[in-house]
């Protein structure tokens, strides 16, 4: 079977699961693992941020962010296929008090008009205020379309102009700096907060981080632990995510060349597959799905239309060439 379901599935190396043998330990909840440690400062730096905070999970990671910058009774701005307001069950509701207003943007794109007039200051009794605006780089939904640079240093300028804060998903955000060039402290520059993975495409099993200010880790530290998120010797998992970056970012445009071959075989034009994901129209989405099954290759319905392929780690050249002719002849059936 070739696994193109998702980005998540992937196995940790022998080489990583070394790293993870060998990593020092201590008490996380005492901030005593140096390997933890490290890793959160190395990746706030690379986004030239203050300070991060390794979760377990993208999902914790974007509660903690958006929560620090949006209080309860108070609204976040994102576009209407966006994880946190899709996919993250209601969290952002349920568990830090926040509401959501969408936008529909082609291919998950901002629309700074209508952020603009759906923007609802403070006015007292009378409206809900809007604190943030979500942004996804790159975007899931979407097919892993990236967001511009300039689009988001619009919203940014936009932001300050208005006193809001701007929350990145970066779950993917190493695609998009492989994909584009754009430096990660330039996408750090743009976002007050921002939640990167290294469990999906950097092929880590678990971890995620919030990135922010010192002021808002520390807080978000706090909460982290109330949600019953407080790691202990932690820093096993830690060392799978810096073994992670240290030899997993760069190959990333492998995976995006591989998922513009499944593109095409699609029947899409591969130059509109940005990154390593691909979202296929298919009014047939699950009998698809099911008939490419049968031929050796998963792939996913996320919509009654809709059909997603993600290339990773364990998708090599010659997987992808052989789900590539699989798909392709199932495409002219
Ligand atoms: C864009 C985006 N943000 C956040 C997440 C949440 O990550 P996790 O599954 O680790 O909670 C995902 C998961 O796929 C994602 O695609």
């Amino acid at each position: 079977m070739i696994d193109l379901r998702s980005d998540t599935l992937t196995r940790p190396t022998e080489a990583m699961r070394a790293a993870m043998a060998r990593a020092d330990v201590g008490d996380d909840v005492y901030g005593e693992d140096p390997t933890v440690t490290e890793l959160q400062e190395r990746v706030a730096a690379m986004f030239g941020h203050e300070a991060a905070l390794f979760t377990p999970t993208g999902s914790m990671a974007n509660v903690l962010a958006v929560a620090s910058v949006v209080r309860p009774g108070e609204e976040v701005l994102c576009d209407s296929s966006a994880h946190i307001a899709r996919a993250e069950l209601g969290a952002h509701g349920a568990i830090s008090g926040i509401t959501m207003r969408t936008w529909t943007g082609e291919r998950g794109q901002l629309d700074l008009a209508a952020i603009e007039s759906m923007y609802a200051p403070d006015m007292g009794p009378f409206f809900v205020r809007t604190a943030a605006v979500s942004v996804e780089n790159t975007h899931n939904f979407a097919g892993g379309a990236v967001l511009p640079l300039d689009d988001l240093r619009d919203l940014r300028a936009w932001a300050d102009t208005t006193s809001t804060k701007v929350h990145l998903d970066g779950a993917r955000l190493w695609n998009a700096h492989v994909a584009t060039g754009t430096p990660l402290a330039d996408y750090g520059r743009i976002a007050d907060v921002l939640a990167v993975c290294l469990s999906k495409g950097l092929g880590a099993p678990i971890g995620s981080l919030m990135v922010g200010s010192a002021d808002a880790i520390d807080e978000a530290r706090v909460r982290r632990k109330r949600m019953g998120g407080g790691m202990r010797q932690v820093g096993v998992l830690a060392a799978a995510g810096a073994y992670a970056l240290d030899h997993h970012v760069d190959r990333l445009a492998d995976d995006h060349a591989h998922a513009r071959l499944l593109g095409e075989a699609l029947g899409l034009d591969p130059e509109s597959v940005d990154t390593n994901i691909v979202v296929v129209d298919r009014p047939d989405a699950t009998a698809f799905v099911a008939a490419a099954a049968d031929e050796g290759v998963r792939i996913a319905a996320v919509g009654p239309r809709a059909v997603r392929l993600v290339t990773h780690l364990d998708v090599s050249r010659a997987d992808a060439e052989r789900a590539a002719l699989v798909l392709s002849r199932l495409v002219d059936r």
